[in-house]
């Protein structure tokens, strides 16, 4: 008895949650509405289903509960018009569950021909993008031509490539209404590019370029999420894409660097006095740092490097500890060792040479102390 209200409750207590839950889907911001409706119908149908079978469970359980002189359930093993119904039924289900959700899939593989052309790239933790320049074609790549001055391994002699366009922070901007086929490729391992608001999604794996396609339809600035669970900074890979009207965009592609413009080595006027400082910069590059730490002084996973150097950093435990060449060194060889006060511990372990660190430290060091103790730099 008691299990049968104990289950009308459940029954009950789903459907008025479902109806009245605040965490419902982000609103939608592009073209694929229909994926919307695949999930409406799957909700609908199974909700159908277990509010049925769930009532014909309590109902049984009070009809036919053990009492003197009550009803017994007739054991029927061999219903031949019962057995019809549930095939029929469940055959419709079941099909109507699968087919929207395969015209959906029909449309997201059949791009539209005049579509933008998006590269996402992957990495332990953070995005890129390259965009292709005036031909509208994207070059050539290879993983074996990746290096700190190429981090999108793309083939120097591919004429495609030259004018490619590089996005190398985590965010993008895309034209209101246009179309967009995004190609994604993996530097590492496996992750997934998502953003809620634009509902489709897609695995980058590495060795193969995937794609799928969307036309954002909403203007506004959306979270791109990880959606693959790839590693210790995984909570922390975000990126950004921007839609906006087709002049500001304009106007922000027009600021982004080309391939032939970003593989030729900068003309810093400081490498001659400490090649060291540009050496650990192309590191911090390569090695992904900058996902986490910015240089000009704005803040992110993890402290920006900007002003770093010589300052009395704050432990989690409450002590100071001075940010020097050994703590550096020490954090760099050991993340997980120590805690700094305001950070999460999501640093991951580099396999770094005893050069490497050190140039990754020149570089921290060239980027200044704290304003109050200004005059300790520069001392290498
Ligand atoms: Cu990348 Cu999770």
């Amino acid at each position: 008895m008691i299990m049968a209200w104990v289950l009308l409750v459940i029954v009950v207590g789903s459907v008025l949650f479902h109806v009245f839950n605040p965490w419902w889907v982000t609103p939608l911001a592009s073209n694929w509405k229909s994926m919307d409706d695949t999930l409406d119908i799957t909700v609908v149908i199974t909700g159908l289903f277990f509010v049925a079978i769930n009532l014909f469970v309590v109902y049984a359980l009070l009809r036919f509960r053990h009492r003197e002189g009550g009803p017994h359930a007739k054991p029927e093993p061999d219903n031949k018009k019962l057995e019809r119904w549930l095939i029929v039924g469940t055959s419709v289900g079941v099909a109507a569950l699968l087919a929207p959700g395969l015209l959906v899939y029909a449309k997201y593989v059949n791009e539209p021909h005049d579509a933008l052309l998006l590269e996402v790239m992957s990495q332990q933790w953070q995005w890129r993008f390259r965009l292709p320049g005036p031909d509208g074609k994207l070059g050539a790549s290879d993983p074996r031509f990746i290096s700190a001055t190429n981090p999108f391994g793309l083939d120097p002699d591919d004429p495609r490539g030259q004018d490619d366009l590089l996005v190398m922070g985590n965010e993008v901007h895309l034209p209101l209404g246009k179309p967009v086929v995004v190609l994604l490729r993996s530097n590492d391992v496996l992750h997934d590019f998502f953003v809620p608001q634009f509902r489709s999604r897609m695995n980058t794996v590495p060795g193969q370029v995937s794609r799928f396609w969307f036309t954002p339809e909403v203007p506004g600035r959306y979270e791109a999420l990880c959606a693959q669970l790839c590693g210790v900074g995984h909570p922390d890979m975000h990126g950004f894409v921007v839609v906006e009207d087709a002049e500001h965009y304009a106007a922000w592609q027009q600021a982004l660097v080309s391939f032939a413009v970003a593989s030729k080595p900068p003309p810093a006027p400081d490498v001659a006095a400490n090649p060291l400082v540009e050496t650990g910069r192309q590191l911090a590059d390569a090695k992904g740092c900058a996902a986490c730490h910015t240089v000009d002084g704005s803040p992110r996973v993890g402290p920006t490097w900007k002003g770093l150097y010589g300052k009395d950093e704050t432990m989690a435990d409450g002590s100071t500890e001075k940010v020097d060449e050994t703590y550096l060194r020490n954090f760099i060889l050991d993340p997980q060792a120590k805690k700094v006060k305001g950070f999460p511990p999501v640093m991951p372990k580099l396999p770094l040479t005893d050069d490497e660190i050190s140039a990754l430290v020149a570089y921290i060091q060239s980027l200044g102390g704290p304003p109050a103790a200004g005059e300790q730099k520069a001392q290498r």
